[in-house]
């Protein structure tokens, strides 16, 4: 009831101000029928100790700040797409030119040469303020992350001690500061990342901050077990499209579809499937790839797959496969199903190894195992593990904070290596963390958020802007 109260209150104020941004400090208390005009009676309902508009106020200058650093990014990415277009035209017409050099060198004097030195000149240097420009947003964009979560975490705190109503104004604008990075994420992306898809690299070297999106679809920090992400392989027309299941326990008995990011963030889904009462699943390390759920299925206990395309289910039961070894932080996590670069990959862990655990490459097309590589590491002391690329990385838990990718396998050469790549959670556990290749970003469901984060990789070529033309 007093929410409601409150609520009307601040409607009112901000009518009678007209304001762009939603609250101003003080304001509300102290200019009742004062020189401002418009006389707002805000007061009556405002008492200071009780309402929590200095933390509103925070969370809003916040959303300012961040939506004009964004404005301003994505301006320089206007910029920088219409220097690369111009230049990659230049460098096409240098390159014709070099070939009549090179077919006809008694044609030419040292001023044309000059010419062209002074051209590629001028190439290198864009090429060196876009290196600078690609680290300089990646920075930029870090910090944003950084700020937005924090947004995130006081609303999350007024929205359990307030009405939700009264926060739902500046929730919004949180949403629309939050929905901005993405695009501009996505554009920066597009422009600047011309490896995705390519296995041109040595492996994971950093991983990101995590990037938190927030809590789950049902608005429930109960449902610690689930998943959310993109399809690997999308169909035409769900390109952007995202899923989401979570659940109160390990098992998976529905899943939801939202059109795009904006419509995960604002839980508008297009589609809900429950799965048919006999083909309900366990564990939640499945995954969406060519528009078909990939799941465990605990009878007969095995794979399972639902086209969402044809609607129809089939499952593989895999002998050698243990119901025994999960996950060190969640049970029944038997199957982890895996997608990247080279194809669709399951991991399990066998009783004559003893928990250690069987990387898989499933033959989509038959939806049978096509080859099997043993590994050393043993599936219970791991969180959880991933594929990039035909390489496993396994991943445990180091302490409260920190995760660490500390093995990894590649199926290529069947050799085994430890490394130490360090990454923080944003909570306590999770029970699904799979890599996109689509986006090259790893996606985790962390105690009922949806986190996701970057991946730096050991490029073994220099390509990451510098177009072919100039790697000799
Ligand atoms: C109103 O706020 C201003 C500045 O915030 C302050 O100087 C002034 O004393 C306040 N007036 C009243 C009546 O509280
Ligand atoms: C799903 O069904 C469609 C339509 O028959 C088919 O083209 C596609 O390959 C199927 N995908 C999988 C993964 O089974
Ligand atoms: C990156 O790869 C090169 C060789 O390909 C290697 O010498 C170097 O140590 C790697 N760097 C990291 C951080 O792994």
């Amino acid at each position: 009831m007093t929410g409601t109260l409150y609520f009307f209150a601040l409607l009112s104020c901000t009518l009678a101000w007209g304001r762009v941004g939603l609250w101003r400090e003080g304001s509300a208390r102290n200019e009742t029928g004062g020189g401002s005009g418009d006389g707002c009676t805000c007061d009556a309902f405002l008492p200071s100790s009780t309402f929590p508009i200095k933390d509103l106020v925070g969370v809003e200058q916040t959303a300012e700040e961040i939506s004009y650093r964004l404005e301003l990014e994505m301006g320089k990415l206007e910029d920088y797409e219409t220097k690369l277009t111009a230049y990659a035209e230049k460098i096409i017409k240098m390159t014709v030119e070099i070939e009549k050099i090179e077919k006809n060198p008694d044609g030419y004097n040292d001023a044309d040469i000059d010419e062209i030195k002074v051209e590629i000149k001028q190439v290198e240097a864009l090429i060196k303020e876009l290196q600078l420009s690609i680290r300089g947003s990646t920075t930029v964009f870090e910090s944003l992350h950084v700020q937005i979560s924090s947004m995130e975490e006081t609303l999350n705190r007024l929205e359990k001690t307030y009405d939700k109503n009264v926060v739902l104004l500046t929730r919004r604008e949180y949403i629309k500061v939050q929905l901005q990075l993405e695009e501009c994420e996505r554009r920066h992306q597009e422009l600047f990342n011309p490896n995705i898809g390519s296995c041109a690299h040595t492996g994971i070297v950093k991983v990101s901050k995590p990037i938190v999106s927030q809590l789950n679809a049902h608005l429930n920090a109960g449902y610690k077990f689930g998943g959310w992400g993109k399809d690997s392989k999308p169909v035409p027309d769900r390109e952007s499209m995202y899923w989401y299941s979570g659940y109160s326990s390990s098992s998976i008995y529905d899943i939801r579809f939202y059109t795009n990011y904006k419509n995960l963030i604002l839980r508008n889904h297009f589609q809900h499937h429950n799965l048919h009462s006999s083909w309900t699943g366990r564990g939640n390390n499945f995954i969406i790839r060519d528009n078909t759920l990939y799941y465990q299925i605990n009878s007969p206990f095995g794979l399972a797959k639902l086209n969402f395309t044809t609607m129809k289910y089939e499952s593989r039961v895999i002998p050698r496969a243990s119901t025994r070894f999960s996950y060190a932080h969640s049970p029944n996590q038997n199957f982890d199903f895996a997608a990247d670069e080279t194809g669709l990959w399951v991991t399990y862990a066998t009783e004559e190894s003893i928990g250690r655990m069987v990387i898989a490459k499933i033959d989509e097309p038959s939806f049978g195992i096509e080859e099997e590589w043993q590994t050393s590491v043993y599936k219970p002391g791991l969180s959880n593990a991933f594929m990039v690329c035909g390489v496993l990385y396994a991943v445990r838990t180091v302490d409260i904070q920190n995760e660490e990718i500390f093995y990894k396998y590649d199926t290529k050469t069947k050799q085994e290596t430890y490394i130490s790549v360090l990454f923080e959670r944003f909570q306590e556990k999770y029970s699904n963390l799979d890599y996109n290749p689509t986006d090259q970003k790893l996606y985790m469901y962390n105690d009922g958020y949806y986190v996701n984060y970057h991946l730096w990789f050991n490029h073994t070529t220099k390509a990451t802007v510098e177009p072919p033309f100039l790697l000799t």
